[in-house]
């Protein structure tokens, strides 16, 4: 008679040692499959007779019911245990810092630019915006400048080397030379041709002169400003300059100076000092702080920008009855504003693209400038 007890010690024997879940499925097929040695013995309880069926069906159920749950045990033990050591090993420390990810700065020159925007706005400045490839008409000739001004020379302004680049920026027959444009004015003309008057708007962009060294950049930014009514005169000019640098190095202490200037594009034109005082650094090093007069000790007269009201002509080439309308300009040096109000002191640095430098001197993007909270962003 075959011994059922020892056939079921070998199985559970088996059982434990199974190593995994593939083996133990072997197993199960080897003593449970359609043709496993357990179904086999199951099937001869058929052909018995009924003694014999009586006497042995029992043993032969109980060893199946004991094979089967043995394998159900071991394989809820296996699977635990994989279980555990995938949560083991994947396990997250929730109490560590989180990873560092990079962040960009906003440029102070992008800073500062939104800075005027927003002073400008609040005045009922527009911003418009002309192309950085220009032609000699809208830099030079509607402007005032004939072909004989000494500003038009190879050494101050880039111009393209040939006539084909002339495409972009057209003025029918006017535009003839292409050039990269040498200040912000252009966009007077455009502007007034675009929308005839009254104006008021400011324009901010990039502009390029053969220039180069500590404080001159080939490449650097402008921003002009330009308003165009019936009875604008330079009082308008004075307290809006005034009103725009108090509020963008939030001094009231800013005093301007006014200096008598020639530019051809505006008649009379006005050259504009800002007020400093000398104030030594911790490194001992004297430092310009902009506020009152220029005239009181230690003090000085720092130029700061250009301006005037706009002369007859370039009204006149620009669309406009110079008899009914008048009005003024100025073009401040964006860079030379950051770099007052912020602090840097070498221009070059601005353009190189170091990402310590724009570590240091950049500003968060969260960092809105407003009126309302002073526009300076916080250090
Ligand atoms: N366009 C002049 C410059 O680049 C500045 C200026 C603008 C002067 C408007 C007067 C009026 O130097």
């Amino acid at each position: 008679m075959t011994d059922y007890k020892t056939l079921e010690r070998e199985a559970s024997g088996r059982i434990e040692a199974a190593s995994d879940l593939a083996a133990l499925e072997a197993l199960r097929v080897e003593y449970l499959g359609k043709q496993g040695s357990i179904s086999g013995l199951l099937k001869t309880l058929g052909a018995m007779s009924p003694e014999d069926r009586q006497a042995k069906a029992p043993a032969i159920q109980s060893l199946r019911q004991a094979v089967s749950e043995a394998l159900a045990e071991r394989r809820e033990a296996m699977e635990a245990a994989l279980l555990e050591a995938r949560l083991a090993s994947e396990r997250v420390d929730l109490t560590l810092p989180a990873p560092e990810t990079p962040g960009g700065s906003v440029h102070p020159v992008s800073q500062v630019m939104d800075e005027l925007a927003e002073v400008f706005a609040d005045l009922g400045f527009s911003v418009a915006t002309g192309p950085e490839i220009e032609d000699d008409w809208h830099n030079f000739t509607a402007l005032n400048m004939p072909e004989s001004h000494p500003a038009r020379a190879m050494h101050d302004t880039f111009y393209f080397p040939d006539q084909d680049h002339a495409q972009g920026a057209t003025d029918g027959a006017q535009g003839h030379r292409t050039l990269l444009r040498t200040h912000t004015s252009p966009v007077q003309v455009r502007t007034m041709l675009s929308q005839g008057a009254p104006v008021r708007i400011i324009a901010p962009g990039r502009v390029y002169r053969s220039d180069s060294d500590a404080t001159h950049t080939p490449m650097f930014h402008q921003i002009e400003g330009l308003v165009i009514d019936r009875d604008i005169h330079l009082g308008h000019l004075k307290w809006t300059l005034e009103t725009f640098l108090k509020a963008f190095f939030e001094r009231e202490d800013i005093v301007l100076r006014l200096r008598p200037s020639y530019f051809p594009f505006t008649e009379p034109s006005v050259e504009v000092d800002v007020g400093f005082a000398i104030e030594s650094g911790q490194d001992g090093k004297g430092r310009r702080v902009l506020g009152g007069s220029g005239d009181a000790p230690g003090h000085g007269w720092m130029e700061l920008l250009g301006s005037g009201m706009v002369n007859r002509r370039v009204i006149a080439m620009s669309g406009l009855d110079p008899d009914e309308w008048q009005g003024f300009a100025f073009g401040v040096g964006v860079d030379r504003l950051a770099m007052l109000k912020y602090g840097m002191d070498d221009l070059r640095a601005f353009f190189d693209g170091d990402v310590r430098w724009l570590r240091h001197y950049g500003f968060s993007a969260f960092d809105q400038p407003t009126l309302s909270g002073g526009v300076g962003a916080r250090a």
